[in-house]
């Protein structure tokens, strides 16, 4: 499809083919989110909202942004409906234009990637300044093509995220984070006919230290 801008592109994706989801949250945050303190979380690109409401159910005070008002809209409405209140936000936005002020305890990206136009460095390198001091930034990108990727796809494999584009991105230094895991992980995924496949994640895990 063609479409004329970013919103245009990812409206066009939640109208049509994205208009449910699991209501599961990532596996990778249940993981890692169990064994934190419940505080202030942001999630970039928060799509149908399942993490963000996972996180408000276990006590955080939790905001989804996504450029996408569909998306918004469509967790604004389930977090309502699950009673959440003001632990559950949503809040349509792109990210290239700024984040929101203040400080979180919890940063995460889930395959914040885009077939068009994303300034993904940049929004990263703006999330990792807003963790809080001893908060966790945690974030996972798709590392390589599923096998049922398209040629076009598969031809820009080498622009996929490494884990230490990743950590170029976030503008780490050990001098300011810790490094709880920054590695590519294996997980089984199954493509649109059922096809299951391995297909491998880059899985960032910092800790911004204590000034
Ligand atoms: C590949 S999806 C991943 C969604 C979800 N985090 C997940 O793990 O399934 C990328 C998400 O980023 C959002 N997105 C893309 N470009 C964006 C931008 N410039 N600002 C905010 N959100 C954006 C899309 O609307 C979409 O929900």
């Amino acid at each position: 499809m063609t479409a004329s801008t970013p919103r245009a592109f990812w409206e066009d994706v939640y109208q049509t083919r994205r208009a449910t989801s699991s209501g599961q949250p990532s596996a990778a945050l249940v993981g890692v989110a169990s064994g934190l303190t419940p505080g202030r979380a942001l999630d970039l690109g928060s799509s149908n909202g399942d993490d963000v409401i996972w996180l408000a159910q276990q006590g955080w005070q939790a905001l989804g942004l996504d450029i996408s008002e569909t998306a918004c809209g469509r967790a604004r409405q389930k977090a309502e409906a699950l009673g959440l209140g003001e632990r559950a936000k949503f809040e349509a936005r792109d990210l290239s234009q700024g984040l929101p002020e203040g400080s979180f305890d919890l940063v995460t990206a889930f395959f914040l990637q885009s077939p068009v136009d994303l300034a993904r460095d940049a929004i990263l390198r703006a999330a990792a300044d807003r963790v809080a001091p001893d908060g966790h930034l945690l974030i996972l990108a798709h590392a390589a093509p599923p096998p049922w990727a398209s040629d076009e796809m598969k031809a820009r494999a080498h622009e996929m995220p490494t884990v230490q584009t990743e950590l170029d991105a976030i503008g780490y230094t050990p001098q300011h984070w810790l490094q709880l895991k920054a590695e590519i992980v294996h997980r089984d995924g199954k493509g649109p006919d059922g096809t299951v496949a391995e297909l491998q994640d880059s899985f960032i895990l910092l800790q911004r230290r204590a000034a």
